[in-house]
């Protein structure tokens, strides 16, 4: 049984005293509404272990927005995975479309992370997604199926569990675009289908795959209907407690 996962991805937004101000909001909304699914807030480094602190006891999760690969070294203004495990992040974003673009993350450096993070125990929500051009070109599995085989190179099907798959077409990420639930439901299944051919059946029907663009209140529940997403990543409507509370708990 697949527990659904709702994700924020707050990208480089909010001061730490801004985070600390969401989390003192968000946990009391979070324990009132009696939340089922697991949420979880992948912030800026910086405020990482303010929320570690703010966050205790409370069953909310908390991930990093990268990670480098190497142990330690000289790599100016990268954070190693063992820095994260000193925090106790529960979850790591991995290849995020705007890391891809402007950052030069490579599905190679992205395979590499993966490896890392399983090896300190965190789990990675790798995500891969298409560019508009190739949509309307129809060229969407290949694209994605491309990332995922490349990305996941020498992982197993012991690791399948704590990977998450986000799903986030690029064009529609805070455009207020969202694909529609047929184009959903078509690309997850076909990622689950192609981790089923990567990791066994078995394993494959344990990752979690989430959808990620422009969800919101309004539109979580017919994500949430979609048989192979098990939960989102949310850019945006993550920011504010209030938004974010009504994704968490439809
Ligand atoms: P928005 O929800 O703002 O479209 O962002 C999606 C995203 O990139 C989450 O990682």
């Amino acid at each position: 049984m697949r527990k659904t996962l709702i994700a924020g991805n707050w990208k480089m937004f909010k001061t730490t005293a801004e985070a600390l101000s969401f989390a003192e909001a968000f946990k009391k909304l979070y324990k009132d509404a009696g939340a089922e699914a697991e949420a979880a807030i992948c912030a800026p480094f910086t405020q990482l272990s303010a929320l570690k602190g703010a966050f205790a006891g409370t069953g909310i999760k908390l991930g990093a927005q990268n990670v480098h690969f190497e142990e330690q070294g000289a790599f100016t203004g990268e954070v190693s995975p063992g820095m994260l495990v000193e925090i106790g992040v529960d979850y790591t974003i991995v290849a995020h479309s705007e890391r891809r673009e402007y950052f030069g993350e490579t599905d190679e450096t992205a395979n590499k992370k993966l490896h890392k993070l399983f090896g300190h125990g965190i789990s990675p929500i790798l995500c891969v997604g298409e560019k508009l051009e190739h949509r309307d070109a129809g060229m969407e599995q290949e694209i994605v199926s491309g990332q995922l085989r490349k990305d996941l190179e020498g992982l197993g099907a012991g690791h399948a569990a704590s990977l998450v798959i986000a799903y986030e077409p690029i064009w529609a990420i805070g455009t207020g675009r969202t694909a529609t639930p047929e184009q959903v439901d078509s690309i997850c299944a076909f990622i689950r289908r192609t981790a089923c051919s990567i990791f066994g059946d078995e394993a494959g029907a344990q990752l979690r795959i989430l959808y990620g663009g422009s969800v919101k209140p309004g539109n979580i529940a017919e994500i949430l209907e979609i048989e192979d997403v098990d939960g989102a990543l949310v850019g945006g409507a993550s920011l504010v407690a209030e938004d974010f509370i009504k994704i968490v708990r439809p």
